[in-house]
Formats: C-alpha cells, structure tokens, sequence
C-alpha cells in the first residue's frame, strides 16, 4: 500500500510511521529525515537546507521533489510506502502524481495545543532517529536513547519560534492538500490526539481491506 501522512507538525507523523511500518511491509520515507541526515552529514544539500530548515520555513520545491522523486524509483519502495512529510504543497502533490500513484491519504488531525506540547517536549536521537518526548514517552537514562545509546537532543526548530513558524507554514502551504486529496477520494480522518498505541490500532483497522 502506497500512503501519504499528512498533518500539522508534531501531530505524530513520524512515531507513527515508525511504529506502523513493520505491520504494512511499508518503508517510511520521511523527508525530513533525509533532509537532517544531509545536514548531519554536511553534505552539499545538507548545507544548503540547514538555515531554512532551522527556521522553520520550506525548502524549495524543485529540490524537494528531486529528492522524493529518485527515493520512490528504489526497488523496496516499488509496491509500498509511507511517504511522512511530502507532499507539502499543491506543487509537491502534483509532481507526485506524475511519478507515483498514491493509495490512500491519511490527515493527522490535532489541535494546535497539542502538537506545541508535543513538539515543546519532544527529543530526538542523534544515532537512530527515534522519537522520545520528556512527558509522554522519556528515555530511562537522561540524554541517552534508549533504543541505541545514542545521544539525545532537541531540534532547533523545535524551539518555540520555529515552532511558530512551522505551523503557519503548514496553514498557508499545507493544509490546503487535505480539500486536494478529499476531492480525489483518497483522503481519512484520523484522530492525532490520543496516545500513539491508540492512534496506531484506530489506523491499521481503517487500513484494514
Ligand atoms: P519534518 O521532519 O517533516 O517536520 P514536521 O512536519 O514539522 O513534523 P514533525 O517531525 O515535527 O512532526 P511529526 O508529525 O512527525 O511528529 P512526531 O512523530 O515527531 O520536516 C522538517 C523540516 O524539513 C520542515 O520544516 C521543512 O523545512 C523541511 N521539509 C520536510 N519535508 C519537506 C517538504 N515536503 N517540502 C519542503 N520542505 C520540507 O511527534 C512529535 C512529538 O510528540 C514526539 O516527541 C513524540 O514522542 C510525541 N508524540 C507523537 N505522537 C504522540 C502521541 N500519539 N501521544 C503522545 N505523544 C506523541
Ligand atoms: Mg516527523
Ligand atoms: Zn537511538
């Protein structure tokens, strides 16, 4: 199955995606994980994205679509995925239609007050790339995952200004593709805001043929 996660930053997306792939047989492809590996690793387009990423804004749609579009003609991806983070504007969708045929869309539905927590107390490991949050799911060990020893830390653009900017990035450029796929029948509502365990069980009984 071919999916596209879309939903407000922080919505759950990728803990999700993480939790779900395994069940579905379905890689997770998340743009913006490979955008920070690019930048961990300082490569060209690493150094590129870095300060727009930091600030919450964009990066360029010609860029962008380059990159999902040479990931999704690997072989693994070939019959399924979960593409988590794209498309993120009318454009972005409309190239994707000319390289993939998409399944289903889900939307992550949550209010504004619950992604600024989540995303106000979220921390990621530097290793492995796992989601912790400092309320909702700690690590055992302060500033060390616990799923790889790696070490732990908090986004830059998880800090309340970026945060800020990301949300109104996704009212204006976004959130717009949730009437775009309603009308192409492939969108379903999820409820974002429960714990993930929840969310992951309401979405494999909506995916279920
Ligand atoms: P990206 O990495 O995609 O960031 P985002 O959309 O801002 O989404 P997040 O990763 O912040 O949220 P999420 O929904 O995955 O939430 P998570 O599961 O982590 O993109 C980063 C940047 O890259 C963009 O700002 C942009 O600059 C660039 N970019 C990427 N794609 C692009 C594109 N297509 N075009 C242009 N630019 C692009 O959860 C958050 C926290 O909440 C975690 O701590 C988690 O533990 C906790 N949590 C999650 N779910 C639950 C739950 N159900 N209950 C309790 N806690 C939960
Ligand atoms: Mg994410
Ligand atoms: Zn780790």
């Amino acid at each position: 199955m071919k999916l596209v996660f879309l939903g407000p930053p922080g919505a759950g997306k990728g803990t999700i995606a993480v939790r779900i792939t395994g069940i579905l047989n379905a890689p997770h492809v998340s743009t913006g994980n490979i955008f920070r590996e690019a930048i961990a690793a300082a490569s060209p387009l690493g150094l590129k994205v870095k300060a727009v990423i930091d600030e919450g804004r964009l990066v360029d749609d010609g860029a962008t679509i380059e990159l999902v579009r040479k990931r999704l003609a690997q072989d693994d991806v070939k019959d399924s995925y979960i593409l988590d983070g794209f498309p993120r504007t009318i454009a972005q969708a409309e190239a994707l239609a000319g390289f993939s045929v998409v399944d289903r869309v889900i939307n992550f539905d949550a209010p504004d007050s619950v992604v600024i927590e989540r995303l106000s107390g979220r921390l990621v490991c530097r290793k492995c790339g796992f989601n912790w949050h400092k309320t909702f799911n700690p690590p055992e060990k302060d500033g060390v995952c616990g799923k790889c020893g790696g070490e732990i830390y908090t986004r830059e653009d998880d800090r309340a200004e970026a945060v800020k900017k990301r949300l109104d990035v996704y009212r204006e450029q976004t959130a717009t593709l949730i009437e775009y796929y309603r009308k192409q029948g492939l969108l379903a509502d999820i409820d974002a805001s429960p714990d993930a365990g929840i969310v992951v069980e309401n979405l494999r009984k909506l995916l279920q043929p």
